[in-house]
């Protein structure tokens, strides 16, 4: 059984005061009980990841995890700029975001570097959470599958059978920041041909991986996602910087 995984997103938000009253609101909420064998955690931007860390360790729920929204390709030197992952493992992260459709696009990131990051947070403990989807003109022409096929193509190249190791995230692009929410059949369709994917290189990887939806995803559609049999979980981005309507998802 793969466990249903809930991350948000915050992107390039937060403040330290609004990341203090947003934990405590998340955790005083799931104190009072959640759905048992779920995961749930947060992506910040890194200033605030040791913040955010030293404030989940004050809350002490075990379910309730830290992650980052990128990574570096390199292990550590000359990189002005960048954050390797050793640095997100000892600010306590268990999950770093690859290949965010917002990465690729405003900074040309590639499949190959992709998987080059998931590869060093593999390397360093954490979970790669690789996010892979078609943009709206790919789907128009009818080109959505062979595009995210391409794209976990790639990550099943580099990372063998360390995928299973991995998470996937379906983001159609055209779902990101728009309201325009994947139907949850059109996602399962979507999440099963990764799975059949993946079962074509290891029927262990493909049963094993946890494969995410993401993209307008709000308290009154996770439901009906997160009840498809291909969707284990989701990546929120807007709707996770509300620490209610974050509750109310991982509740769904
Ligand atoms: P929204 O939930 O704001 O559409 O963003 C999804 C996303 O990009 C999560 O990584």
């Amino acid at each position: 059984m793969r466990p249903l995984i809930v991350i948000g997103n915050w992107k390039m938000n937060g403040s330290l005061a609004s990341n203090a009253d947003w934990v405590k609101t998340v955790c005083r909420g799931m104190e009072q009980g959640m759905p048992s064998g779920r995961q749930y955690a947060f992506c910040a931007p890194f200033p605030y990841l040791s913040q955010c860390g030293q404030l989940i360790r004050d809350c002490s729920l075990a379910f309730l995890t830290l992650g980052a929204q990128d990574v570096s390709a390199h292990t550590a030197g000359a990189y002005t700029g960048e954050v390797a992952a050793s640095m997100l493992k000892e600010m306590a992260c268990k999950f770093v975001i690859v290949g965010h459709s917002e990465r690729r696009q405003l900074h040309q990131e590639t499949d190959e570097l992709v998987a080059e990051k998931a590869l060093q947070a593999l390397d360093c403990g954490m979970t790669p959470v690789i996010c892979v989807g078609e943009s709206a003109d790919e789907r128009n022409s009818g080109r959505e599958v062979e595009v995210v096929r391409g794209q976990i193509a790639k990550q099943v190249a580099v990372l063998q059978d360390r995928l299973a190791d991995c998470l996937i995230a379906y983001e159609p692009i055209w779902a990101i920041g728009t309201g325009q929410v994947a139907s949850a059949q059109l996602a399962q369709d979507m999440h099963r041909a990764i799975r059949l994917q993946l079962a074509e290189f290891d029927a262990d990887v493909a049963s094993h991986v946890g494969i995410l939806y993401g993209g307008s995803v709000k308290p009154d559609n996770a439901v009906e996602l997160f009840a498809m049999p291909d969707i284990d979980g989701g990546l929120i981005g807007g709707a996770s910087l509300n620490p209610q309507d974050f509750l109310a998802i991982c509740q769904a």
